[in-house]
C-alpha cells in the first residue's frame, strides 16, 4: 500500500471508530439453542450431541415477550454504550429471517426475527449495535468437510457471505460486526476474508470489525484477560461474567464477577486505551439471570458519578504511570484519575511523580484536597478515615497536573532527600 493509501486508512479508521473509543463499555450477549441447555454455547461439541439430536432444540426453543428491550434497558442502566449479540454461534442456528437455511428463529421454535427486535431495543434505548457471527458452523454440512473438499468450500462460502450479506443489508446502520473462530479454514485467503469485508465495508461504510475472520481490521479482541495491543492498535477485552458465555445456571454467586471486579476491569482497560465488552448469557427464555443484574445496576450508579474518569478520549497509563499498592490510573492529557481501592486513611502518598500538580480533588463531588508535594513524594491530605465510595469502594481522585504527568518508579529505591 502507498504512504498515502495508508494515511487515508489510518484517517478513516479514527473517523469510523471515534463513537467506539469514547464509549468504553458494551454488553455482549450470547443466546441461543444452547441457552435451553445451560452447559455452555460449547456443550454440543463438548457432550458430543449428534446434530439431529441437537436440531430438536430448535422447536423447543420459547422466548418471552421482547426481552431484548430488558438487556438494553440495563445496558443503558450499567453504563454501556453499545451491545454485540450473537447472530448465530458455533451450532449453527440463526437468529434472524435467514434465505440461508431454515434452522432459523423464524421458521423453528421462536418463529420470531430475533436479530430485528434486538436492533429496535438497541435503537429504542440509544445504543449502538453490533452482530456476532461465528464463520465456524456445527450444523452446515459443509462446515467440517470445507476444509479438505473445494466443492464443500465453495457451497459453504456462498452461504457465509450471503448469511453476512443479509445480515449488512436487513437491518439498517450496523456499527459493528464481530466474527468469531474461523476454524477450520487455515488463512484469510482461504475464507475469502478480504472479500467479505470489502462487501460489508461497501454496504455499511461506518461500520467497525473485529480481527476473527483471520484480519486484523480495526480492532484485536483479547478473552478472558484484559491486556492491552500495541500502541496504535484498538483493542477490546471481552469477559464472561461468571465463566460461561452461554446461560449457565450452574454457578455460585461468588462465580460472579462483582460489581467491584467490573471497575476494576473497567480501569485497567482505560489505562491501557482499550474496551470492555462483558458478557450476558440470558436464560432461555430472554431474561437476565438476576445475579448480572444486580452487579451491573450499581455499576451504573458508580460511572453516573465518576464517568470521567473512563468515557471520551484518554491517554494510555501504562507505560507513563505505574501500580501501586492502594490503586492504579487512567489518564486524560494533563489530568489523571487515581482509582483508590484500598483505601489507607486520611492521607494518601504516592511516589514518582515529578510533575507538579495544581490540583487535586475528588471526582464523585469536585472537593478540594489538600495536597503536598516533597521531592518524589505526593501527599494527599484531609481524607475521611474510611473509602467515601459506598458503592464499589473505589474512589477516584482527580489530579490537575501542569503537564502530562509521568511517574518513574523502577525497582530500586535510593532516595537522598
Ligand atoms: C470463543 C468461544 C465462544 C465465544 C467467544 C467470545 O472463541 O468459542 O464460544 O463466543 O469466544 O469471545
Amino acid at each position: 500500500m502507498a504512504a498515502s493509501e495508508q494515511i487515508d486508512v489510518k484517517k478513516d479508521r479514527e473517523r469510523r471508530m471515534k463513537w467506539w473509543h469514547d464509549a468504553r463499555f458494551g454488553m455482549f450477549i450470547h443466546w441461543g439453542l444452547y441457552s435451553q441447555l445451560g452447559r455452555h454455547e460449547w456443550v454440543m461439541n463438548r457432550e458430543r450431541i449428534p446434530v439431529k439430536e441437537y436440531e430438536k432444540l430448535a422447536d423447543t426453543w420459547k422466548v418471552k415477550e421482547h426481552p431484548a428491550r430488558e438487556w438494553a434497558r440495563l445496558a443503558k442502566q450499567a453504563g454501556m454504550k453499545y451491545m454485540v449479540m450473537t447472530t448465530k454461534h458455533h451450532e449453527g442456528f440463526c437468529l434472524w429471517d435467514t434465505k440461508m437455511t431454515d434452522y432459523n428463529a423464524v421458521k423453528r421454535g421462536p418463529r420470531r426475527d430475533l436479530v430485528q427486535e434486538y436492533v429496535d431495543a438497541c435503537r429504542e434505548f440509544g445504543l449502538r449495535v453490533g452482530f456476532y457471527y461465528s464463520l465456524m458452523d456445527w450444523h452446515h454440512p459443509d462446515g467440517a468437510r470445507c476444509a479438505s473438499d473445494e466443492n464443500a468450500r465453495r457451497r459453504f462460502l456462498d452461504f457465509t457471505q450471503g448469511a453476512v450479506h443479509e445480515l449488512v443489508t436487513k437491518y439498517g446502520k450496523l456499527d459493528i460486526l464481530w466474527y468469531d473462530v474461523s476454524w477450520p479454514l487455515k488463512s484469510p485467503e482461504l475464507w475469502e476474508s478480504q472479500k467479505m469485508n470489502k462487501m460489508v465495508r461497501e454496504i455499511q461504510p461506518d461500520i467497525i470489525i473485529n480481527n476473527r475472520s483471520q484480519l486484523p481490521e480495526d480492532f484485536g479482541t483479547p478473552e478472558e484477560h484484559i491486556r492491552a495491543e500495541e500502541v496504535g492498535r484498538a483493542w477490546e477485552a471481552c469477559m464472561t461474567f461468571n465463566g460461561s458465555w452461554g446461560y449457565m445456571p450452574y454457578t455460585l454467586p461468588e462465580d460472579w464477577h462483582s460489581t467491584r471486579d467490573v471497575l476494576k476491569m473497567l480501569r485497567q482497560v482505560t489505562g491501557g486505551g482499550g474496551n470492555l465488552l462483558l458478557n450476558i448469557g440470558p436464560a432461555p427464555d430472554g431474561s437476565v439471570p438476576p445475579e448480572g443484574s444486580e452487579r451491573l445496576v450499581p455499576v451504573g450508579k458508580w460511572l453516573a458519578k465518576n464517568g470521567e474518569a473512563v468515557y471520551g478520549k484518554v491517554d494510555r497509563a501504562d507505560g507513563r504511570m505505574e501500580w501501586t499498592p492502594i490503586g492504579n490510573w487512567s489518564l486524560k492529557g494533563k489530568t489523571a484519575y487515581f482509582w483508590c481501592d484500598r483505601w489507607p486513611g486520611s492521607v494518601i502518598t504516592i511516589g514518582g511523580l515529578r510533575t507538579k500538580l495544581l490540583k487535586a480533588s475528588l471526582l464523585v463531588d469536585g472537593k478540594p484536597v489538600n495536597f503536598e508535594q516533597k521531592g518524589e513524594q505526593l501527599f494527599l491530605k484531609g481524607l475521611p478515615e474510611k473509602n467515601p465510595d459506598e458503592i464499589a469502594n473505589i474512589t477516584v481522585i482527580k489530579l490537575d497536573f501542569e503537564e502530562q504527568p509521568s511517574q518513574k518508579l523502577g525497582a530500586g529505591c535510593v532516595v537522598l532527600e
